[in-house]
């Protein structure tokens, strides 16, 4: 049975994917930024799901996810959900954490990226003087933008992995505030079938989808050159390549 990671799995779409993968038989990793957030998974802990601990904003913690993910059993897929809207963690948390990971973690052969309608207002030049480090305020759009080419890059440079950015449309979670047109089940079932499906569709790579659709992302993010770039600057600024 697959073993899939969900970063961010406290709250929202993290939450209710990895519920959804534990109803359905899966051997899930649950994820939570500290031990007081991990208290409210103890709920899916009791139905067999394996926790680990790290706050996303630190890089040293990413590392120690990794280093304890790689010592126990493989991961076929990792979903990397974990995300926030404003405040200097954006580009730690929905961008340099999802890299770290991807560049460290042996074994997952499926990786699922949280993306966002907000990147196709993201800037390709943000990435000139991006605020890796979380010193100022980071945007959103840019930081979907730049994690939506990762997926892409990803897909493109290891081709023995599936690797796919995900639309869950504007949903009403935490982040997306309780008057959120779009539906919150919907929001989710498009990363757990690309995280474990066998339909030839859910067997692809290097898509952007939105509610098991594919659709063209901003053009920056096939752009092989900034694709390039993205991975560069990421390589250099955290000393892990992918
Ligand atoms: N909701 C929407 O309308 C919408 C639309 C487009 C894209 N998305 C994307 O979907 C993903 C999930 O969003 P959501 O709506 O479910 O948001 P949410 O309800 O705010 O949940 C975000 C999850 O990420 C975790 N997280 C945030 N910062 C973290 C950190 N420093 N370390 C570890 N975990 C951290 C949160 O943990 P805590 O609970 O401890 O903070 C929580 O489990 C995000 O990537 C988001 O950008 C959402």
């Amino acid at each position: 049975m697959s073993r899939i990671l969900v970063t961010g799995s406290a709250e929202g779409l993290g939450r209710a994917a990895a519920q959804a993968l534990l109803a359905a038989g899966y051997d899930v990793v649950v994820h939570a930024r500290n031990q007081e957030r991990a208290a409210v998974l103890g709920e899916l802990a009791d139905r067999g799901a394996q926790l680990v601990v790290g706050d996303f904003a630190e890089r040293d913690a990413v590392r120690r996810v990794a280093d304890e993910l790689n010592a126990a059993r493989p991961l076929d897929a990792v979903i990397h959900n974990a995300g926030v809207w404003s405040g200097p963690a954006v580009m730690p948390v929905n961008v340099v954490a999802p890299y770290l990971l991807t560049a460290l973690l042996r074994g997952p052969r499926r990786l699922v990226y949280l993306s966002s309608n907000s990147h196709t207002g993201g800037r390709p030049s943000a990435l000139d003087g991006a605020d890796w480090q979380g010193r100022g305020s980071g945007s959103y759009a840019d930081s979907k933008l730049f994690v939506t080419t990762l997926a892409a890059a990803v897909a493109r440079l290891r081709p023995g992995v599936l690797s796919n950015a995900v639309d869950p449309g504007w949903v009403p979670t935490r982040m997306g505030g309780p008057s959120a047109p779009d539906d919150l089940e919907l929001g989710h079932q498009t990363q757990q079938w690309l995280a474990v499906s066998d339909d030839p569709e859910a067997l692809t790579s290097g898509g952007y989808w939105y509610h098991g659709r594919r659709l063209q992302p901003h053009r920056a993010v096939h752009d092989e050159a900034f694709q390039d770039r993205l991975v560069r600057a990421l390589a250099e600024e955290t000393g892990a390549a992918l």
